[in-house]
């Protein structure tokens, strides 16, 4: 039987931070994620421990927009147990801890190539409404970034001549 509680242990980001192994998921970043960041991103959204049986088998979080009851999706079913129906007989779940936060409106971003998401999304009702492309430029290398973190932060604590 499915069950949904709020991640609050150690155990819980232990467990998100696996799933984000980019062998379970097709998010735009495939990367690992650390539990610091993992952590850290959790106290800025809701992140629910999905199980069977008392056996953990997936995440999903609703991340609040600044304006608005809205919120954004994202979902992780783990691997071994994705294709088995687990995201289809989620949504009355996810609807369920959405109102109760008082959100009106669900967004999500699936990646245009991601055929398995994109129809269970839009077979729970999800319309598709926008196709971006995302781009980046790095602007610093990490160990100068670091540095001028360091920096600013030294230069904040001296006094002015
Ligand atoms: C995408 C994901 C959430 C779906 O969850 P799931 O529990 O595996 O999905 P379900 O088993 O409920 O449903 C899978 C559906 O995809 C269909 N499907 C399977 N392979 C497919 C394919 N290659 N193309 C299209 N549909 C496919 C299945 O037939 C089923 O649909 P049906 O119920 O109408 O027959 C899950 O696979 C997952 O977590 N993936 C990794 C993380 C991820 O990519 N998250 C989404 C980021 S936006």
């Amino acid at each position: 039987m499915i069950s949904i509680k709020l991640a609050t242990t150690i155990g819980d980001y232990t467990y998100i931070a696996y799933l984000y192994n980019p062998g379970n998921n097709k998010f735009l970043i495939r990367k690992k994620v650390s539990l610091a960041e993992i952590t850290e991103e959790g106290k800025y959204r809701f992140d629910y421990i999905i199980s069977n049986n008392s056996q953990p088998i997936g995440w999903f979080a609703l991340m609040p927009w600044k304006i608005g009851k809205k919120a954004t999706l994202v979902l992780i079913i783990d691997r071994k147990n994705q294709g088995k129906g687990v995201a289809t007989a989620l949504w009355p779940h996810i609807i369920k801890k959405a109102k109760k936060k008082g959100f009106t409106k669900l967004f999500l971003e699936v990646l245009v190539d991601h055929e398995v998401a994109r129809h269970v999304y839009r077979k729970a009702g999800f319309r598709e409404i926008a196709t971006v492309v995302k781009m980046e430029k790095i602007i610093a290398k990490r160990g100068q970034r670091d540095r001028e973190k360091t920096g600013r932060l030294f230069n904040l604590g001296q006094k002015k001549a």
